[in-house]
């Protein structure tokens, strides 16, 4: 069955290039990445595991752990990653998942026979520390995913848990935000201490609360 928003994410073990993973025992108290690559030795995710490994000290800075999957073995990523590293000038610094049964892959519905009926596409679930998708991205093989993207959504799915506010087109963090329609003006004065400029009654945008 399709995975959605707001389900606790599937739990499974799987070897991954350090070692057996228990994946919720594995995310502890961390947000988590689970991200599929369609295949080793192929260009377009030698690009993003490399550039994913780069930005690992911005996941780190929000609590969150990478992980991801390629349909080939360990031994097999193993050896590609001296590929990425030769030709990226950085080694992958994350655990990627040998899933050469596909059975984490069929367990979050990565393979679209449409697209290709053995390899992955680029799906990309972003779970909280409750376990719970937050988040769902799906990308065909022939594009590669961006980094700031991925980091910008949960920059946001961050903030929006703690806080009642959703974050406009565009939003980056630091901007200004969006008060939840269901705070009423009274309760926006107390929750929202810096203020808050009403430009519609449904649309009323404050500063970033925990900046
Ligand atoms: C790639 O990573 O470049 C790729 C992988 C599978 C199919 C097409 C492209």
């Amino acid at each position: 069955m399709a995975i959605r928003l707001g389900d606790t994410a599937p739990d499974f073990t799987a070897e991954t290039t350090e070692g057996t993973i228990n994946f919720h025992e594995w995310l502890g108290d961390s947000w988590g990445i689970l991200f599929s690559h369609p295949k080793d030795f192929t260009p377009v995710c030698t690009t993003e595991l490399a550039a994913f490994s780069k930005a690992k000290p911005e996941f780190d800075k929000r609590n969150t752990k990478l992980l991801g999957l390629s349909v080939d073995s360990v031994e097999s990523h193993r050896q590609w990653d001296k590929d990425i590293e030769e030709t990226q000038g950085q080694s992958v610094n994350f655990p990627v998942i040998g899933d050469e049964d596909r059975r984490v892959a069929d367990l979050y519905d990565m393979i679209h026979p449409n697209a290709n009926d053995t390899l992955t596409v680029r799906s990309v679930f972003i779970v909280g520390p409750d376990k719970k998708v937050k988040l769902i991205l799906t990308y065909p093989a022939s594009t590669g995913r961006r980094v700031d993207e991925v980091l910008r959504v949960l920059d946001s799915l961050q903030l929006t848990a703690g806080y009642s506010v959703s974050t406009p087109v565009n939003w980056q963090d630091g901007q200004d935000v969006i008060i939840a329609p269901a705070i009423s003006d009274e309760d926006a004065k107390t929750k929202f201490p810096k203020g808050f400029k009403t430009l519609k009654p449904y649309l009323r945008v404050t500063p970033q609360p925990n900046k």
